[in-house]
């Protein structure tokens, strides 16, 4: 099963791709993580890409094209989180998936409101040793500030300022929005109304892919 993960800016993508990739054995490619993690070690990639993401736009396809072709594994399942982001993505993914004889089974549309979104990115806190995610208020650590895997302090990300925040959902509704319609017209989008406990949203997902994918 090969499936895209579509939605703003903290619409709960990764949330939702962590966990169901931990229970479906599938691989979670995310490429904003994979991004943060060269800019992490400080490579030319991750340098470049920096300029982009402090900014809220998005990183050239070229670049983002270039990652996803060494990282898609061959025989295993995926869910892609963030990827793909313009058409020109959605057409390289396409082909890379032919030479393997595989195709997207269904791209699922995390749905929420802006309000919604700001109160979640403000009160996000990440891991920066091992990428998991927690808000302050809707699935704190059971120690503040502290993850509850790996015992790391927990960092807000530096593209969840306001300012940022802001420039991300216009960038969003502008570039990925021709990436919805793609899947449309494929007949593989399923929207999933993405407001609620991450629970109930996770039940609503499961269902959809049982049923729809
Ligand atoms: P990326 O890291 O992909 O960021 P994003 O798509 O903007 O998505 P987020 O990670 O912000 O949100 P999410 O939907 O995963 O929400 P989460 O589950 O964390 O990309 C960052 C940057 O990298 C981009 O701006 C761009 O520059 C670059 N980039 C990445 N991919 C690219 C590509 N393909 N092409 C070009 N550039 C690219 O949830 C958010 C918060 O809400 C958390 O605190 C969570 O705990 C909480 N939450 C989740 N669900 C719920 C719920 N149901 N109720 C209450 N709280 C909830």
């Amino acid at each position: 099963m090969i499936l895209v993960f579509l939605g703003a800016p903290g619409a709960g993508k990764g949330t939702q791709a962590k966990k169901l990739a931990q229970d479906m054995n599938l691989k979670h490619i995310s490429t904003g993580d994979m991004l943060r993690e060269e800019i992490k070690k400080e490579t030319s990639l991750g340098k470049r890409a920096k300029e982009y993401m402090d900014r809220g736009e998005l990183v050239p396809d070229e670049l983002i094209i270039a990652m996803i072709e060494q990282a898609l594994p061959k025989d295993s399942g995926i869910v892609l989180d963030g990827f793909p982001r313009t058409v020109a993505q959605a057409q390289a993914l396409d082909e890379m998936l032919k030479k393997h004889h595989k195709k997207v089974s269904c791209a699922l549309l995390f749905d929420v409101e802006d309000e919604v979104i700001v109160e979640r990115l403000s009160g996000r806190r990440v891991c920066p040793k091992c990428g998991a995610i927690y808000h302050i208020k809707y699935s704190p650590p059971k120690v503040d500030n502290v993850c509850d895997v790996c015992s790391t302090t927990l960092i807000q990300r530096d593209d969840d300022k306001e300012e940022v925040v802001r420039k991300r959902l216009k960038v969003y509704k502008e570039q990925t929005a021709p990436v919805i319609e793609f899947y449309a017209q494929k007949n593989k989008l399923k929207t999933i109304k993405a407001t609620g406990s991450i629970e109930d949203i996770y039940n609503i997902l499961k269902n959809a892919l049982s049923n729809e994918c």
